[in-house]
């Protein structure tokens, strides 16, 4: 039997490599564990949040729809184009890390593929690549997780769709909030009643907060508003 059925923990103890800390996957995964709702990632690159958040998927009784949309590279070219400057540009260790999926066979999705079947999670995962903007989703989703806007432009640029996409009392959840003025270019956009912040991570809600959400969810997470 695959080790990943037998003990539904091992993921979070062995999740692929990737950017997000091991306490901030932690609440991922304890949001999709009790969330009810539809789930929306954006920015999985080959998986690393997605784990954690398709565990909770997997150990929710209730298995809600979870999607994960990311650009999925093919080449550096597409990159380039993408962000606007050279993969030169970035530092040697970070430019190693990109390429080795980039470049390799299918691109970044095929790693992402193999991380999540390895894990037996791929079944629970619909992956959708393109620019998420690009995209008509039927339904709002319960919980986002934003991994794809690291400064104020690019929260200009994203937010406003995402908080289209997010049910009235659904709970946002974005990485790499890193400065003052990313706060300011999303309160322009919505202004949520209540933010709590894990490092660069925000927990963004206009959902009364139950005894669960604020003692387990954001648990030694600050208030920010
Ligand atoms: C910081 S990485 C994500 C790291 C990942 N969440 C992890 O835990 O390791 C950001 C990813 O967002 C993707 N991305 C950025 N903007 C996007 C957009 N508009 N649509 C889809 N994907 C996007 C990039 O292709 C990249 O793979």
């Amino acid at each position: 039997m695959n080790p990943f059925q037998k003990i539904p923990y091992l993921n979070l103890l062995f999740p692929p490599e990737g950017m997000i800390r091991p306490l901030q996957g932690i609440r991922l995964f304890d949001l999709a564990k009790q969330i009810q709702g539809n789930i929306l990632e954006i920015g999985s690159w080959v998986g690393k949040s997605t784990t954690y958040i398709a565990n909770g998927v997997r150990l929710n009784p209730n298995k809600p729809p979870f999607y994960t949309v990311d650009n999925y590279f093919t080449n550096t070219e597409e990159w380039e184009s993408f962000y606007g400057e050279s993969l030169n540009d970035n530092p040697e260790w970070a430019r190693n890390i990109y390429l080795k999926h980039i470049e390799r066979k299918g691109g970044v999705i095929e790693s992402l593929r193999e991380n999540l079947a390895d894990r037996d999670l791929l079944h629970l995962v619909k992956i959708l690549k393109g620019d998420f903007l690009s995209f008509e989703f039927p339904k709002k989703f319960e919980l986002i997780f934003c991994d794809a806007s690291h400064d104020a432009s690019e929260v200009k640029r994203n937010l406003p769709k995402i908080i289209s996409l997010l049910e009235p009392e659904g709970i946002l959840v974005c990485d790499d909030f890193r400065y003052p003025d990313m706060f300011d270019a999303l309160d322009e956009i919505h202004r949520f009643k209540h933010i709590y912040t894990h490092r660069y991570m925000i927990f963004a809600t206009n959902r009364k907060l139950t005894h669960r959400l604020e003692n387990q969810s954001f648990l030694g997470c600050k208030r920010y508003r």
